[in-house]
């Protein structure tokens, strides 16, 4: 009898903490040619979670790509993850996935061909459930394993759901909990004594597309997912690409409980440090809030939830539904403000200065 494959032996970094670090690319994206193709709806000045194309008054492609290095040990959960996460880009979008192509790096030299079966089983039965079938992909070699997905959704023109339109006085919803990131160190390096990690896979794997359409129903003026740059660093870009200000109440932002545990004991992954860097630059947090909230609220999640910002008077009703669709821990997190575009504020309770 072998012992199972762990596959996040084979990954230097894991997930979405994989990512390049937030300030990486909006220091090279302006030194590329500027997009003048009037029907492309989203492209790359606002960091939005994925490109919006238009094909006709009514109808326009979402087009995303997501993918990276194992997050979990079991290649089946791993493809899960994977497919969740790069499907949610479309949901934040208020798209509906059409297909998706597979991207595949895969070490033969180390690792048996059936764990690349079980990793693109993991994404075929995500793929169903989201009721769409991966059509394709590309495959090379590689020193470690690498998955995702490319998507093509579709949305109304007048639909699309950006990160550019939060007024003023909306509420923020977060449908996840936090500590993906965190949770998910601690077990790649044997610290999970409390096996989060089940709980964490739950919540990975989760679709955001129940979510998604509630949040689309109830008229959200703005909606992106929750993923490698952490809640700040999306909110961040929200927040920056509306030219309008944030406030986030820590006390209310849903997390899940162990990852309080591991990340005072020190753990948190590099790129949830990262993001922490960069953010310094654009968040002020109250002196009540320590380094290692500072550190929750910057974690790197991979598939995490959708981040809606919402008129005032929808969000008791958007949230009572998202309570009854599964989405059981999602909070309103904090409110949009006037002042100061691109900036966040962080207190510890609503009503608390700083
Ligand atoms: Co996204
Ligand atoms: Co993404």
């Amino acid at each position: 009898m072998t012992e199972p494959v762990r596959l996040t032996k084979f990954a230097k970094r894991a997930g979405c903490a994989a990512k390049q670090p937030p300030g990486f690319l909006l220091s090279i994206l302006p030194s590329l040619p500027s997009i003048t193709d009037p029907n492309v709806l989203v492209g790359c000045a606002t960091a939005d979670d994925a490109a919006v194309y238009r094909l006709t008054d009514d109808l326009a492609l979402v087009l995303t790509t997501d993918f990276f290095t194992p997050i979990v040990d079991d290649p089946y959960d791993f493809g899960a993850v994977a497919a969740a996460n790069a499907l949610s880009d479309v949901y934040a979008m208020g798209g509906k996935p059409l297909t998706a192509l597979s991207l595949v790096g895969f070490p033969d030299a180390v690792l048996p061909p059936e764990v690349l079966v079980e990793i693109l089983h993991g994404a075929a039965d995500k793929a169903a459930e989201a009721g769409i079938a991966i059509v394709g992909g590309h495959t090379i070699k590689s020193e470690e394993p690498i998955f995702g997905l490319a998507v093509v959704g579709t949305v109304a023109p007048d639909r699309v759901l950006a990160n550019d339109k939060a007024l003023p006085g909306d509420l923020l919803i977060l449908t996840k909990p936090l500590g993906l990131g965190i949770i998910t160190t601690a077990a790649k390096n044997g610290a999970d004594h409390r096996g989060a990690i089940a709980a964490a896979i739950r919540v990975m794997t989760t679709l955001n597309r129940a979510a998604s359409e509630i949040i689309a129903a109830a008229g959200a003026h703005a909606l992106t997912d929750v993923t490698g740059f952490g809640l700040l660093g999306h909110l961040r870009n929200m927040a920056a690409a509306s030219r309008v200000g944030a406030r986030v109440w820590l006390d209310r932002v849903p997390v899940l409980a162990p990852a309080w545990e591991y990340v005072r004991a020190g753990i948190s992954p590099g790129g949830t440090h990262a993001n922490h860097r960069f953010l310094s630059e654009w968040v002020s947090y109250a002196s009540d809030v320590s380094e290692e909230d500072q550190l929750m609220l910057c974690d790197a999640q991979t598939s995490g939830g959708l981040l809606a910002a919402v008129a005032s008077d929808r969000a008791d009703g958007m949230l009572a539904s998202l309570h009854a669709t599964g989405a059981a821990e999602a909070a309103v997190i904090g409110t949009i403000e006037t002042e100061t575009p691109g900036r966040i504020v962080v207190v510890r309770t609503e009503g608390a200065g700083g």
